[in-house]
């Protein structure tokens, strides 16, 4: 632990923010491997595979064309147009470009929207576990994280009823994201059609991450616009379309809402990077969108082994993972302190995989994230190292 964490010089609005654990697992496993250690690495949320040849190309042509110099705060006209056509096309919905606005990644658009929505005393309603920053994020502006259990038995996905039995006066805003992170649950349309309108109803004001959108398993992948024109989303360029460290993503926030997002968009960031944003347009080719498709089935390929390969060790995995890249398993069988057990496995087996005390208060000391953001050969490898570990 250092001084910060330990909180002698801790600033008093870092008060329960905490770092990703990930990044200690991350950390070590290269320590471990500067040692000569081979390690299995299922702990990164982010795709192995490089980014596309077309956008790199682009990205290339934009630097030779001098498209260095700052943007408009919203993003270029060409990138927000790009995305106005996929809501057209993959949702059937005529969003108006001044709604969206590119960002840096979705953390950059989390970062607005949470200035946007959240305040100190208020309430967010968020699923337990779910991605560390919603709920780092509601304590940074001094709102109140009101964390939902939700487990492997509900197929991590909360009921209109637990939405119901958390709310309390002073809820303002529900946060969920679907795909999930670390659980790859989507939630259905019917299932977000019951949200939205108890959101509705309750006056609370619905933000979905759809961070994972592109990389799902499922005919049907609504976005929340096609069920509530006024809720806030936040998605990426990061993981379908494989640009982590681009550093690119977007917002889509309601009409009465812009003129607040671009000033937070120009006070905390002036503008997202130029030619990243040209590369991106490259993202909506048909050469691009091939070489996504053949990932997603390899990601699919990857899920299916692993999956079946946990559940026959004895793990408990929801009915279906139906989305993102990550395996969140309850190791109840074997553990009930996941950070030791992680532990173990990298110490002692030479297997990389995250705790889920990174994504949840409740349970998480019952469950891991192993994330197939690895080549198949190293996913067999993965599961030969934990069979040995459990005697399974
Ligand atoms: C659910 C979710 N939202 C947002 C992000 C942030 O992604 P980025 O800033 O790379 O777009 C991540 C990253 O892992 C995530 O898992």
């Amino acid at each position: 632990m250092n001084r910060s964490t330990a909180g002698r010089n801790r600033p008093e609005r870092l008060t329960g923010v905490n770092p990703f654990r990930v990044l200690v697992v991350l950390n070590r496993a290269a320590e471990l491997e500067k040692q000569g250690r081979e390690i299995v690495h299922m702990e990164a949320g982010e795709p192995d595979f490089a980014t596309a040849a077309p956008i790199r190309e682009a990205a290339k042509r934009a630097l030779d064309a001098g498209l260095t110099k700052y943007t408009q705060a919203a993003g270029i006209p060409e990138l927000r147009d790009c995305l106005v056509r996929h809501y057209r096309q993959r949702h059937g919905l005529e969003l108006a470009r001044e709604r969206i606005l590119i960002t840096l990644g979705a953390s950059g658009g989390l970062s607005i929207l949470s200035n946007l929505l959240l305040r100190p005393g208020a309430g967010v309603l968020m699923t337990d576990p779910s991605y560390p920053c919603y709920r780092n994020l509601a304590r940074l502006a001094g709102a109140e994280p009101q964390l939902m259990a939700v487990g492997v038995e509900d197929d991590f996905r909360p009921a209109p009823e637990l939405l119901e039995k958390h709310y309390r006066d002073h809820t303002e805003s529900l946060w969920l994201a679907s795909p999930g992170n670390p659980t790859g649950a989507v939630f259905s349309r019917k299932e977000l059609r019951g949200i939205s309108d108890w959101a509705d109803a309750a006056g609370v004001r619905l933000l979905l991450d759809e961070t994972y959108h592109g990389l799902h398993y499922v005919e049907d992948m609504p976005s929340i616009l096609e069920l509530n024109p006024n809720a806030y989303v936040v998605n990426s360029f990061s993981k379908y379309f494989g640009m982590t460290g681009w550093r690119l993503g977007w917002i889509v926030v309601p009409e009465d809402q812009v003129e607040f997002a671009n000033i937070l968009a120009q006070n905390l960031f002036i503008s997202p990077s130029n030619f990243v944003q040209h590369a991106a347009l490259a993202a909506f080719t048909p050469a691009a969108r091939e070489i996504f498709e053949q990932r997603r089935t390899a990601f699919r390929q990857r899920r299916d082994f692993l999956a079946a390969a946990l559940s026959d060790m004895g793990m408990l995995l929801p009915r279906e993972i139906q989305g993102a890249f990550y395996a969140y398993a309850n190791i109840a069988a074997f553990s009930r302190d996941s950070e030791t057990f992680c532990h173990e496995m990298l110490e002692q087996h030479g297997v990389a995989i995250t705790p889920g005390t990174d994504f949840g208060e409740g349970n998480g000391n019952e469950y891991v994230r192993m994330a197939f953001t690895t080549g198949m050969k190293n996913l067999e490898l993965g599961v030969e190292r934990l069979r040995r570990a459990l005697n399974r």
